[in-house]
């Protein structure tokens, strides 16, 4: 049978225990953190983090947040907002990605486990580098793109056409926040990150072509007529399944696949 294993510099090796509750706290809890410094030529580890949950809010960024503030400031993650708006504390959560500030620490029974978005290349401990999902994102050229000349106001659309952008249950594509627990859940993003421009660059991609003010639509669907683009998408649900927002990308998808049957007709 075959063996799999991880490469050697990529195995998470146990790592510091810090029982920083104290004696008397009634409310423990162990957060298990992936940790790894770019500036020290170590493996990944795990450390161990026993905290008092009195001592911070209910979400697990806020956890993270006193861990950080009042027990180890080394410890690195992005957050703003708090709000499940700006996309930035995703990580993976108890096996999920998903958003620190809106994943409430009652609900992991046992240890947290905490580690960053799978798939990426790490900058350090939480933060994922996002510079080609970023360059994803930018290549499908997210702005409305219009050859007619520009009305004395803005440009107008009806409500129903705004409909199609943010949904009637404010679920639309336009809802997204870009956190990217999508496309990092995906398992064909993983293997073809490269070329494949997985479900929250595609939801972008379908949130510009479905815009009524937008007049570029057969460019846009020209650039996914591609092997790799739009076609490596497989119906494997993960992105609908983790999107902490409650949006649909693998809809989306679908649509824009139904869009390109509709064009060739
Ligand atoms: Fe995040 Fe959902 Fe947008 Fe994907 S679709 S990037 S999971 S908000
Ligand atoms: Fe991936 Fe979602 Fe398609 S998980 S394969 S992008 S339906
Ligand atoms: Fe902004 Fe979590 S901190 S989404």
């Amino acid at each position: 049978m075959v063996q799999l294993s991880l490469p050697q510099h990529s195995k998470v090796k146990p790592g510091r225990t810090v029982k920083a509750a104290g004696e008397g706290a009634k409310k423990k809890k162990t957060f298990k953190i992936y940790r790894w410094d770019p500036e020290k030529d170590e493996n990944p580890r795990e450390d161990r983090y026993e905290i008092d949950l009195e001592k911070c809010g209910p979400m697990v960024l806020d956890a993270l947040i006193h861990i950080k503030n009042d027990v180890d400031s080394t410890l690195t993650f992005r957050r703003s907002c708090r709000e499940g708006i700006c996309g930035s504390c995703a990580m993976n959560i108890d096996g999920k990605n998903t958003l620190a500030c809106l994943k409430p620490i009652s609900e992991i029974s046992g240890d947290a486990k905490i580690s960053p978005l799978p798939h990426m290349p790490v900058v350090k401990d939480l933060v994922p580098d996002q510079t080609h999902i970023v360059a994803q994102y930018q290549s499908i050229e997210p702005w409305m793109k219009t050859e007619s000349p520009a009305p004395t106001r803005e440009r107008l659309q009806s409500a129903e056409d705004a409909d199609l952008l943010n949904g009637t249950d404010g679920r639309g594509p336009a809802a997204c926040i870009l956190c990217f627990c999508c496309s990092t859940s995906c398992p064909s993003y993983w293997w073809n990150g490269d070329r494949f421009m997985g479900p929250a660059i595609l939801m972008q991609s379908y949130r510009w072509v479905i815009d009524s003010r937008d007049e570029a639509t057969g460019e846009r669907l020209d650039q996914l007529e591609d092997p790799f683009r739009l076609y490596r998408c497989h119906t494997i649900m993960n992105c609908t399944n983790a999107c902490p927002k409650g949006l649909n990308p693998a809809k989306a998808i679908a649509e824009l696949k139904k869009l390109m049957v509709a064009r060739q007709a």
